[in-house]
């Protein structure tokens, strides 16, 4: 068979599709950003902040939630998240810095939310990755992620990265104790790469609607999970604190609704295993992402997606590489435009 040499194919580096290599350079993306931000870069006005905005749009945002997180939890600052679209339009109280997270740098939301906080006189810091970036020549700092060009449109490699900035962010603020963790979660992500989703792809693809579930940290993550699908597999997708699906999706549930539901270890275990029985008893699929060796969890749910054991920020991680690949893979079954879904562009520049 001859050899496709086209500029194209060569860019793609012997995948299919952009959005599979970007994938597969996760855990290379994940380990150099973080080993790229230091303690010296870390603004002084962030260590000061006793009140943290974090504000963007899409996935970023997705990672700006997961940010509120860590940093209340791990080093106690309170943190707001807003999108970069709502923010513009009202007048909150905001005191202390504002952070903008934005992969491209150009998105206007963003970027007229920035301006917003300039004019509060809010001190900035941005994440960015594409150096000289609109963002970067606004804020106050810049941190950056060392994703590389992302060329699919939707986020992938750029959301770990983000996640890899934060992640050592929370870390640095808090005494450095997160370094070993964070150090090793590369070798977790390579393993996360090798799921195998071909079953939980044979009940997702013929699904018209698909629920993701989480709590805590597992939240966004779940929010990012169904924006993946619905972005590049065009089936509809949403994203709920498990909890909150007893306040009205419940009326949804059916054999042709399947849940993903995200249930790692922790203090939300077992409320997450009665919640995924509440869905069960309602007909409905459940695809379930836990731990390896989670007996409990895998004979109750029709599909269990084993993760390697580790630390809760590393599993967080798999689990994102997961969704994508689940993404990814349903799309490919319906025949997708993986990487130029239709409607969306990879960076928005109108408001
Ligand atoms: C677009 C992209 C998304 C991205 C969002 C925010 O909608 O399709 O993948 O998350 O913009 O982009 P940014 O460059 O600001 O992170």
């Amino acid at each position: 068979e001859l050899i496709d040499w086209s500029i194209e194919n060569v860019k793609k580096g012997g995948f299919e599709h952009y959005m599979l290599k970007e994938i597969y350079e996760q855990p290379q993306v994940f380990y150099n950003t973080m080993m790229g931000i230091t303690p010296d870069q870390i603004p002084p006005e962030l260590k000061q902040s006793d009140e943290v905005t974090v504000v963007a749009c899409g996935s970023s945002y997705h990672t700006g939630l997961i940010f509120k997180y860590l940093l209340e939890s791990i080093c106690r600052i309170p943190v707001r998240a807003e999108l970069g679209s709502e923010f513009k339009y009202f007048t909150p109280p905001i005191k202390g810095l504002v952070m903008v997270i934005t992969q491209s740098g150009e998105t206007a939301d963003t970027l007229a939310a920035l301006k917003k906080a300039k004019a509060y006189n809010c001190p900035t810091l941005a994440i960015t990755n594409v150096l000289g970036s609109t963002v970067t020549r606004m804020a106050d700092h810049t941190l950056f992620m060392r994703a590389g060009p992302e060329i699919s449109v939707a986020a992938t490699k750029s959301f770990i990265a983000q996640l890899a900035v934060l992640m050592q962010i929370a870390n640095l603020l808090h005494d450095g104790d997160l370094t070993g963790v964070l150090t090793h979660a590369n070798s977790v992500i390579e393993e996360a790469l090798l799921t195998d989703t071909k079953k939980a792809v044979e009940i997702c693809s013929p699904a018209e609607h698909i629920f993701y579930v989480g709590r805590g940290l597992f939240y966004p993550i779940a929010l990012e999970g169904a924006l993946k699908m619905k972005e590049i597999s065009y089936i509809h997708a949403e994203g709920y604190a498990a909890g909150e699906l007893k306040h009205g999706p419940f009326a949804l549930l059916s054999p042709q609704t399947p849940v993903v539901a995200l249930c790692s270890p922790g203090n939300t275990y077992p409320v997450m295993v009665s919640n995924i029985k509440e869905m069960k008893a309602r007909g409905a699929p459940i695809i379930a992402i836990g731990v390896n060796g989670d007996l409990e969890l895998s004979e109750i749910v029709d599909v269990f997606i084993p993760i390697p054991e580790s630390h809760e920020l590393v599993q967080v991680l798999a689990t994102s590489v997961v969704l994508q690949m689940l993404a990814y893979h349903t799309a490919v079954a319906l025949n997708r435009d993986i990487d130029k879904p239709r409607n969306l562009a990879k960076s928005v520049t109108v408001e």
